[in-house]
């Protein structure tokens, strides 16, 4: 049993988040989505998501390709995350490449090719020209 674990806000889904999470599970038998907190997404960006993470939580567990989901509290503790599920396999998508080599000393970390042309950043922009 292969598990692969991988992270992100998963706000105003799309298919390049879609696509991610299929293809990391094709890397493994049991795929864990850390969802990142609305706390920790305000630290980073000062924007909550467009989603509060109850519901981010409720999307992505809602997906074939997803067998267990869970709130990434902080950016920091993706060891302990890693370790919690015995995860064999870190998987980001390659505007993180080379931020979590460190964790290479537990697990194998794969960076995938993101979707060309399409973001939430994106998205919200686009769904602001309807107002
Ligand atoms: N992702 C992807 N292709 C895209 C957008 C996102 O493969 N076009 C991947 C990211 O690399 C990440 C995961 O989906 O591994 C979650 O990304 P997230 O930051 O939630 O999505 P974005 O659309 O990039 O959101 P934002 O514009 O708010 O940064």
């Amino acid at each position: 049993m292969r598990t692969v674990i991988t992270f992100g806000t998963f706000d105003v889904l799309h298919i390049g988040h879609i696509k991610i999470l299929q293809r990391a599970k094709a890397y493994g038998d049991r795929l864990i989505v850390g969802i990142s907190s609305d706390a920790l997404n305000f630290s980073k960006k000062q924007r909550f998501p467009v989603y509060p993470e109850s519901e981010r939580k409720s999307i992505i567990s809602a997906l074939g390709c997803v067998d267990e989901v869970f709130i990434e509290e902080s950016l920091d503790l993706k060891g302990e995350y890693i370790k919690k599920f015995s995860a064999d396999i870190l998987i980001m998508g390659d505007d993180w490449k080379g931020r979590f080599d460190n964790y290479k000393e537990i697990c194998e970390v794969i960076y995938l090719p993101r979707t060309e042309g399409v973001s939430t950043t994106q998205l919200i922009a686009e769904i602001k020209k309807y107002g």
